[in-house]
């Protein structure tokens, strides 16, 4: 079965709300059916964002969300503060986020579980360093970050989760996994989906792959078939090869 392709773009602390107006503006035609895509921007864009997609299939993401309500967490965001502007997505344990700033798995759940609480649709970022590759153990955290994260969501729940395996030392770097080596984790990730859950619930989850997804390799990649999206970083900053990302034939 193949699952309808979401390409979500993620600008990290890059761009402004300038820039923003015109990617979109620039983009429309390129919006369609054919895909789910949407774009996570930093907070300060997120209402610009809804106002300029408003005609549009698009989704409008954050970057991270805190776990709870509301308290006394300086510079913390709550999940109702981004439903409160239109936010619809929202990216959860980004490895620049586990490795900068104590993102682990235990919040990771933490979020993922307020998250679903909240109708917010999540993107749930696993993936290997390249020492735990060249170890041999990127299945093994691979297993270990998709089984923590899903701890007590229901199979109903985490058939509306997007997973994206994201392995760190392809994320920036100009270094993509091949086509076979993603597709090779990306089946592996949905065996350990169906352990968790069954094989239904493991079929309809969606998984993107991310690193270094651009116009020359997002075919190839897509066109595996337990590739379902790609979660992409410095391709999404230009409106032009974003535009080729998400205006696929496949
Ligand atoms: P990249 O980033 O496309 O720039 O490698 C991917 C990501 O961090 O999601």
């Amino acid at each position: 079965m193949k699952r309808k392709l979401i390409i979500v773009g993620n600008w990290k602390m890059n761009g402004s709300i300038t820039d923003l107006k015109r990617f979109i503006k620039d983009l429309k035609p390129s919006v369609s059916d054919k895909v789910d895509a949407g774009l996570c921007v930093p907070y300060t864009m997120l209402a610009t964002l809804k106002e300029e997609a408003k005609d549009l299939n698009f989704k409008i993401g954050a970057q991270n969300m805190h776990y709870n309500e509301s308290g006394a967490f300086t510079g913390e965001i709550s999940p109702d503060m981004l439903l409160e502007i239109g936010v619809d997505t929202v990216i959860i344990g980004h490895s620049e986020r586990r490795s900068y700033y104590n993102e682990t798995d235990e919040t990771v759940n933490l979020k993922l579980l307020k998250a679903i609480e909240k109708k917010l649709k999540p993107i749930v970022c696993v993936g290997e360093s390249l020492v735990q590759r060249e170890k041999g153990l990127a299945k093994d955290i691979c297993k270990k970050q998709v089984e923590n994260a899903f701890k007590g969501v229901s199979k109903t729940d985490a058939q509306n989760v997007i997973l994206a395996y994201e392995p760190i030392w392809a994320i920036g770097t100009g270094k993509t996994a091949s086509s076979e080596d993603a597709e090779e984790m990306a089946l592996y990730i949905r065996n350990v989906l169906k352990d968790i859950f069954d094989e239904h619930t493991a079929d309809i989850i969606r998984i993107q792959y991310g690193g270094s997804v651009k116009p020359s390799n997002v075919e190839e990649l897509m066109a595996m078939p337990n590739i379902d999206g790609a979660l992409v970083g410095g391709a999404s900053l230009k409106t032009e090869d974003f535009a080729k990302l998400i205006d696929l034939n496949i």
